[in-house]
């Protein structure tokens, strides 16, 4: 809740009010715990009073129990009962609903959520594939090759056109990007197909998402912006995670350095933060750590979500100023050193034991540090989190038909589209190719009838001669010159034509005039 300018997330054991301060906010945050000990609660309280404030967020929805934040909450006796615990009857407390834009990146239970390829770059879209090093390093340059070349890979097929075009062209490029064996481009070819099997073709297309679209108010709230993750998260967790990664990155590369604000311009909620992290290469680990480093400056808040904070790597954890630890368990010695660790990372508390704490807690119940107005974390607090406005239970399928078909970006996201870009122009540049390789030999057909002809003329001229010297017994002119015909060679060169501007420019869809790649590899546009 809002309560004099500042986010009100919990009560201490004192009775006393815990705020997340908004200045504060972007130094971003962690909320763990064990499974069903109120995380999802937690960042949808800390998320109602973002949108109070006018902050866009952004949740990744893993469970699909966040949607009902667009309905007001309904009363219970537990309700009830909390409403009383937080003396929240005089604080104006109300249910009441907030807006939400709903997506899903397989259109069903969202407005469309799409990319393009060329945006996700090779980074990601290796990561995405579970290439290896050999195999991502070739990726990367068949990127590069349409890059240097403008040739915009919006969805799948492009890259496949462009994979394909590469493989037969290998020998060509090999001077300027190195060797690239037909074999591995092969099993980037087939991971692509099984990714068009899990939905691939649906998430990479135009309309693509402008992430400005997410950075909306709402009579003065701000945007809740839910992606439905249920599918995504169960089909395939990487790709979940790198999409997220992907938005992170996005985000980074367009927002301006803002340095410090009265509150940040918008904050992100990833919930199973853990696999953002899980088997990414030490390259991309080190990216991500710089992107949450820099974003900040950006007024970007990042919330991670996760079970246990050691699903975090140090580097990424350090940087986490505000704080939220719901109950560990430690069945096991590793549990064990899990709960120590965590509760080492807290400047204690005299009044309690932060160990022993930790695994007692209730639902709904949390140690707390945020950060203080001096940028300092907080000593820890053995606090109650506040409930949340809104409904905790699902939306009806008509609520949900209403909210995504109603909503003002719908008509713009709903819209597929396929502009022309890399697969037509490769295909029409094979077509073209084609044509000129057919012209050729009927020119060189004619050629050679024509040389034919020549010959067979100057044959019947040598024999006239010949006559003729006989019956004038005289010295003839003999009739020369041959016509060489090598036309045929000219037509292999209108392919092969990719560094002659043959693509010509072609840069459509939502990018400007030039391409470039940020930290992740994602394109940027300027
Ligand atoms: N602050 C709270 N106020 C009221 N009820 C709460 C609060 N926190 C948790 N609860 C109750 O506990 C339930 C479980 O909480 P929640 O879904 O947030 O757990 P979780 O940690 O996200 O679990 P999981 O790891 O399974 O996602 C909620 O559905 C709600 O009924
Ligand atoms: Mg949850």
């Amino acid at each position: 809740m809002k309560k004099d300018d500042k986010i009100w997330a919990a009560v201490n054991d004192a009775g006393e009010d815990l705020f997340l301060l908004p200045r504060m906010a972007n130094r971003h945050g962690l909320i763990a715990g064990a499974t069903g000990t109120g995380k999802t609660v937690t960042a949808r309280v800390l998320a109602e009073s973002f949108s109070d404030m006018g902050v866009p967020v952004f949740m990744a929805d893993v469970k699909g129990d966040l949607a009902g934040i667009m309905a007001p909450g309904t009363d219970s006796e537990d309700m009830q009962k909390r409403i009383q615990r937080f003396g929240l009857a005089d604080t104006g407390f109300t249910y009441t609903g907030y807006p939400v834009a709903l997506w899903d990146i397989y259109g069903e239970k969202g407005m469309p959520l799409r990319t393009t390829v060329s945006e996700m770059g090779p980074l990601l879209m290796a990561r995405i594939l579970q290439l290896n090093d050999l195999q991502s390093d070739i990726l990367s340059v068949v990127f590069r090759i349409a890059d240097d070349n403008n040739l915009l890979l919006i969805d799948i097929k492009d890259l496949k056109a462009m994979l394909n075009y590469v493989q037969e062209h290998a020998k060509e490029y090999a001077e300027q990007y190195g060797r690239m064996s037909s074999a591995s481009i092969g099993v980037i070819l087939r991971a692509l197909v099984a990714l068009e099997g899990q939905g691939g073709d649906m998430f990479f297309g135009e309309t693509a998402l402008n992430i400005s679209d997410w950075m909306q108010t709402y009579d003065g709230k701000g945007m809740i912006n839910i992606l439905d993750s249920v599918s995504l998260f169960n089909t395939n967790g990487k790709l979940y995670s790198t999409f997220l990664l992907w938005f992170l990155s996005e985000l980074f590369e367009m927002m301006p350095e803002v340095g410090d604000l009265p509150r940040p311009k918008m904050v992100f909620f990833f919930d199973e933060a853990h696999l953002l992290f899980k088997d990414a290469s030490k390259d991309l680990l080190d990216k991500i750590e710089q992107v949450v480093k820099l974003i900040r400056s950006r007024g970007i808040g990042i919330y991670f979500c996760t079970q246990n904070p050691r699903d975090i790597p140090d580097a990424v954890l350090a940087q986490l100023g505000n704080r939220v630890q719901h109950a560990l368990r430690a069945y096991t010695p590793a549990d064990q050193k899990a709960v120590r660790a965590a509760a080492q990372s807290f400047r204690e508390n005299p009044s309690f034991n932060t160990v022993e704490t930790l695994q007692a807690l209730g639902t709904g119940e949390a140690l707390i540090s945020f950060l203080g107005d001096d940028g300092i974390p907080q000593i820890v607090q053995k606090a109650y989190i506040l409930p949340p406005q809104s409904r905790m239970g699902t939306i009806t399928d008509v609520e949900r038909d209403q909210a995504v078909k109603g909503h003002i970006l719908y008509g713009k996201y709903s819209r597929a589209y396929d502009p022309e870009s890399a697969y037509e122009i490769l295909q029409r540049l094979g077509i073209e190719a084609a044509a000129a390789a057919e012209k050729a030999k009927e020119e060189a057909e004619k050629q050679k009838l024509l040389e034919r002809e020549q010959r067979e003329a100057e044959k019947a001229a040598e024999r006239e001669a010949i006559k003729a010297e006989n019956a004038k017994k005289r010295a003839a002119k003999s009739v020369g010159s041959t016509v060489a015909g090598t036309v045929g060679r000219e037509a292999g060169k209108t392919v092969g034509g990719l560094f002659g501007g043959k693509f010509g420019k072609t840069i459509g869809g939502n990018l400007g005039a030039s391409l470039g790649r940020g930290i992740i590899g994602t394109l940027f546009k300027n």
